[in-house]
């Protein structure tokens, strides 16, 4: 073991590559509330607060002060970019890193058609170089935030991982896409790679604490923040992307999935490098395999926060495909996982969240 800063030993650590985001900071409490005593780990965050908020005169980003207050326990964070070569090998110098979850990237679909270098840079450079400091430091074991995106239009429901993927529109798609090819790119040249990619359908939810959620910065783009926004009475109203599509209501229907579950999924891909001679490229769905509508939806908020939710239906938004939802049986079986959560849990959680930080981290 390595000498901690303090004197302390210091444990095998997780590297969280954008552990203050959304899935991040739910999959870093996560790790830190199921971390057993037999089993010490140390939990280090690299993130360039792109898309996180950090108080002023706080040294970590405000998800992380918290998610330190809920467990008790200390979370090593670096502020600074993927890009960065010179910083993470500072990182991989400083700790025991042992795996790494690779979360930090730009996600908003339509401000990626506008910055494509923007998105390439961050997206596909950080990654390789993330890549290239693990192979460096003789880290080889990588779970990578994938997408459903991936897939692109669905030729067939539910899909499952032999979905073909790349045929995509937008340049955070491709990203997702490009880093899984490369990927698999590194995993035939070296038998030392184990890479688990976690396709993740639509996450949505909070940590039950009501502490920790989802904080988008301006007008959100995707459908659960939305409406939770509404029903606080920050946003006037839902406008419905269109509803004449061929599903149950006319409205899109989406894999609904909830961010603990989520996050649990990341710790089981953790413990299946264990198994002797696990290597190689998985891609692995994340999802509940059970599709609603954005009117269904609306209905479940509604239901759970007491709040109503006005809509308005307008016209389909460009690039958005009428149902989408995923065969999970590869994450029953590799992973041991299936989603735990249900709708109304998933509704409950962000309204709590919504309700008591009105205002997202800044409040
Ligand atoms: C989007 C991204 C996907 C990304 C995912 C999670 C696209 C095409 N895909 O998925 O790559 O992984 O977010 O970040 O953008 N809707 C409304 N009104 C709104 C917002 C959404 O009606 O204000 C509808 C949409 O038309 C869709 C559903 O709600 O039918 C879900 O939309 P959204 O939450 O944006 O997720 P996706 O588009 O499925």
């Amino acid at each position: 073991m390595k000498p901690g800063c303090n004197g302390t030993t210091m444990h095998p650590a997780i590297l969280v590559t954008g552990g203050a985001g959304y899935v991040g900071s739910h999959t870093v409490i996560s790790l830190l509330e199921n971390q057993s005593e037999a089993d010490p780990f140390d939990i280090v965050v690299v993130d360039n607060l792109s898309n996180a908020y950090r108080a002023e005169g706080q040294k970590k980003p405000e998800a992380l002060v918290r998610i330190e207050e809920l467990t008790g326990k200390t979370i090593y964070f670096y502020h600074a970019d993927i890009r960065d070569a010179k910083a993470l090998s500072n990182i991989f110098e400083n700790h025991k890193i042992d795996s790494v979850i690779h979360f930090a990237a730009l996600k908003a679909v339509g401000e990626s058609v506008q910055k494509p270098l923007e998105y390439y840079q961050a997206n596909i450079t950080g990654t390789c170089t993330l890549f290239e400091t693990m192979r460096k430091y003789g880290v080889y074991k990588l779970v990578y935030s994938s997408s459903c995106t991936v897939y692109g239009e669905p030729q067939s429901l539910p899909m499952n991982e032999a979905h073909p993927t790349g045929d995509l529109t937008s340049p955070y798609g491709k990203s997702k896409y490009f880093c899984e090819e490369i990927m698999k790119d590194l995993c035939l040249s070296d038998q030392s790679w184990a890479i688990i990619s976690l396709r993740y359908f639509n996450p949505v939810g909070a940590h039950h604490s009501g502490r920790i959620g989802e904080d988008p910065m301006g007008i959100p783009n995707n459908l659960m923040p939305y409406i939770s926004q509404v029903a606080v009475g920050r946003l006037p109203e839902l406008q419905v992307f269109g509803n004449d599509y061929k599903t149950v209501d006319g409205t899109g229907v989406r894999d609904y999935v909830h961010v603990a579950d989520l996050a649990d999924g990341h710790a089981r891909a953790l413990k299946l490098f264990r198994q002797p001679g696990f290597n190689g490229f998985h891609a692995i769905n994340l999802g509940t395999g059970t599709g609603y509508s954005v009117l269904q939806m609306v209905k479940a908020f509604e239901e759970a926060s007491g709040r109503s939710v006005p809509y308005r239906v307008v016209g389909r938004r460009a690039g958005d495909v009428a149902a989408n939802y995923a065969d999970v049986a590869l994450a029953a079986r590799l992973l041991a996982w299936r989603a735990t959560r249900d709708l109304p849990d998933m509704c409950r959680d962000t309204w709590r969240w919504q309700r008591d930080n009105p205002k997202g981290y800044q409040a």
